[in-house]
């Protein structure tokens, strides 16, 4: 068992084809699931986004790659001394979930592409959460290339090639490539080592106004609460800028849709930060990286069932506008990557898009299309400032595939 030592400073995207094991080697990167957090909280986080931390540590006078570890004791009963505590957030590779990575994307600071050796090389959500992380803009990547103990040396030599032809020209052409076993826990201080060299923590500005990617949100009472017992609203989520401090008072944008006159208007919600969760602790502020936990004061069915989800938070008048119709420049695939490959139409006028902007994910339908911009009108608007990169999908038979990359004018 590992135990919490910190805030985790840093968000590692695990994403990957389904089956291949990305949950696996949180797992045994983790050392366990955090159990600090409450029930709700971990339960719920781990239905849509799987999340854990780990906190990497060394065994002193070791050298490396061997000194790395998850244990706070090395072989011997010594101590193990912290290098970091990290968040692990794990992408589902299902094809249907395609809108929960992109929406987990916009919170990783690096990414783990978990690759199986015992499948021909690329399947189609290895290649598409790619190209998800090239247009998101993450390229500090690492590739594990895992199940190696159910491949011979010859198949594990093939697929390795094949892995570095298929990253040949990408995003991930440099990123290091580990054979790891995720659960005979092989090679698990290889890829520690990977991590701490190609996914640094980033630099912050403490100074920004704070600003937070909400990803989750909850009702945490218990049915039959009496309202003297109740809890408020709350707020799962990263902190991407500042810092947020318990007894601040705290904006959520685009907020709640509230019906006046017969017409509807999307109105800001204002709140106070009533308690912080984070790695696992009861704390007084939270910094960027690693998911956290914002006890409000808000009627708890504002909150409940991820119903704040993709919306963002900090200091009232800070936050980006709130928008409903937005332009944005538009920059094409040359191909639908994954199984069909076919190539991508350019955008129509009248057409929907399934958008992910920050956390969030809203369909749009295309007012006016030209080459390279497309103007879009939100069924529900997003928080977001210009220069936002924007994730579009279009639906392609019966689902959405991943199309291009927009950045908000
Ligand atoms: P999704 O989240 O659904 O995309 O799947 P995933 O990528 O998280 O895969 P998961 O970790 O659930 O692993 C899928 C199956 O592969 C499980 O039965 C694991 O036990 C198995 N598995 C994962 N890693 C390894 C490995 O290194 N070796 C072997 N033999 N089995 C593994």
């Amino acid at each position: 068992m590992t135990q919490q030592t910190q805030q985790p400073e840093v968000n590692i995207g695990l994403v990957g084809h389904v089956d291949h094991g990305k949950t696996t080697l949180v797992q045994a990167l983790s050392g366990s699931w955090t159990d600090q957090h409450s029930e709700e909280m971990k339960r719920g986080i781990s239905i849509r986004l799987g999340y854990a931390d780990a906190t990497f540590r060394t065994v002193p006078g070791v050298d490396a790659p061997e000194c790395y570890t998850v244990e706070e004791t090395g072989p011997d009963g010594e101590e193990t001394e912290v290098l970091r505590t990290v968040s692990f957030v794990d992408a589902p590779g299902h094809e249907t979930l395609m809108a929960t990575m992109l929406s987990g994307a916009a919170i990783m600071d690096g990414a783990v592409l978990v690759v199986s050796a015992t499948e021909d090389v690329p399947q189609a959500q290895t290649e598409e959460h790619l190209m998800a992380l090239d247009i998101i803009g993450i390229d500090n990547i690492v590739i594990a290339q895992n199940k190696i103990d159910l491949v011979d040396r010859e198949r594990a030599v093939e697929s390795y090639e094949q892995i570095q032809e298929f990253v040949s020209g990408t995003v991930a052409e440099d990123a290091p490539i580990v054979p790891v076993s995720a659960q005979q826990e092989v090679n698990i201080d290889l890829l520690i080592d990977a991590i701490e060299r190609e996914i640094p923590t980033p630099e912050r500005d403490e100074t920004e106004d704070p600003r937070l990617f909400a990803a989750r949100s909850f009702d945490i009472n218990r049915p039959g609460t009496t309202w003297e017992d109740l809890s408020g609203g709350v707020v799962g989520g990263s902190v991407v800028q500042g810092k947020l401090s318990v007894d601040e008072e705290l904006e959520l944008r685009p907020g709640r849709e509230v019906e006046e006159g017969g017409s509807s208007e999307w109105q800001p919600i204002e709140t106070e930060i009533r308690s912080l969760q984070a790695g696992g602790q009861s704390v007084e502020e939270v910094r960027p990286g690693g998911l956290c936990g914002i006890g409000t004061g808000l009627d708890p069915s504002l909150t409940k069932g991820d119903a704040l989800a993709g919306q963002v938070a900090g200091e009232p008048g800070t936050l980006p506008p709130t928008r409903e119709q937005f332009t944005m420049d538009v920059e094409l695939l040359d191909r639908i990557v994954g199984e069909d490959e076919g190539s991508v139409e350019e955008i129509s006028t009248g057409e929907p898009l399934m958008l992910t902007v920050g956390t969030a994910t809203t369909v749009g339908s295309v007012t006016s299309a030209r080459s390279d911009e497309a103007e879009v009108a939100l069924k529900r608007p997003v928080c977001a400032e210009s220069g936002a990169k924007i994730a579009i999908n279009r639906r392609v038979g019966a689902r959405w595939r991943l199309i291009g990359v927009g950045t908000l004018q």
